[in-house]
């Protein structure tokens, strides 16, 4: 496929070596190239199969609504505008597109919230619970897309909403903890990141799939299908 991607920071760096690596044809925009989205026009997006974006929550809202209206599928790692989810997934219904988005792409973390989602029951039987997320010292948005997406999980398993506590320190690349405390006893889980190539993998697999289809997806419920 010709690949297109959005940014070339940490994240969409790793997205574009691994995309060559699966023998795609990559060309990557970063935010001089394309400030604002500007360079999002029908003819630049006429030579790509699939956009990728790892950028910012300011600008990804930017990019959606012009690749989405150019007819172009895309796949969303960039986090923190989840609160236009419902206006995203009209726009891309009424264009006829295909849309991939993930809080995480990594299949870990997916497996994760399939466990964090069994343990919930534990909070109808005496249990409260936290969950606390740590991330490297640049990240933009808090708390992180994962974190938010296992509080829904939770919430939708057992009715609770539980309390996120973020910390930004170092060069952690995501730690999410979800504790689960009883007076008899503690439950620990935590998935820890040790690098960022299981997101570009993912991402770059998402986009693969996504090939030839319409419709609205979220990487929880199709990765088993990868
Ligand atoms: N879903 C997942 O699995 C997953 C995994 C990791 C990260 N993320 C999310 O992905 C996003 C990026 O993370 P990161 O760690 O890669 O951040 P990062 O290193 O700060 O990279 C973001 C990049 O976006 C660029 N950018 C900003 N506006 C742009 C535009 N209009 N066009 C093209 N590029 C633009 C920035 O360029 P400049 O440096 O020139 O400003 C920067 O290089 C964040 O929202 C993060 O939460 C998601």
């Amino acid at each position: 496929m010709n690949v297109l991607i959005l940014g070339r920071g940490k994240t969409g760096s790793l997205v574009a070596e691994v995309a060559r690596a699966r023998g795609h044809e990559v060309a990557v925009l970063c935010a001089a190239d394309n400030p604002n989205g500007s360079a999002l026009t029908a003819s630049r997006l006429t030579s790509s199969d699939v956009v990728i974006d790892f950028t910012t929550p300011h600008a990804v809202l930017g990019h959606i609504d012009a690749c989405v209206k150019h007819k172009k599928n895309m796949v969303v790692g960039t986090t923190g505008w989840y609160n236009e989810l419902p206006r995203v997934k009209q726009l891309v219904e009424n264009n006829k597109t295909g849309f991939l988005y993930a809080a995480n792409f990594s299949v870990g973390v997916n497996l994760f919230f399939d466990v964090a989602r069994t343990a919930a029951a534990a909070l109808q039987h005496q249990y409260s619970g936290q969950i606390f997320e740590r991330h490297h010292a640049q990240k933009k948005d808090a708390p992180s897309g994962t974190a938010a997406a296992m509080q829904k999980i939770i919430q939708a398993a057992s009715g609770t909403d539980l309390e996120i506590t973020s910390f930004r320190e170092g060069d952690v690349v995501g730690m999410h903890e979800l504790i689960l405390d009883s007076p008899a006893d503690r439950i620990y889980l935590c998935h820890d990141a040790k690098s960022r190539r299981g997101f570009a993998e993912g991402a770059v697999r998402a986009a693969e799939w996504l090939a030839g289809k319409q419709g609205f997806f979220d990487f929880k419920d199709v990765w088993r299908g990868l």
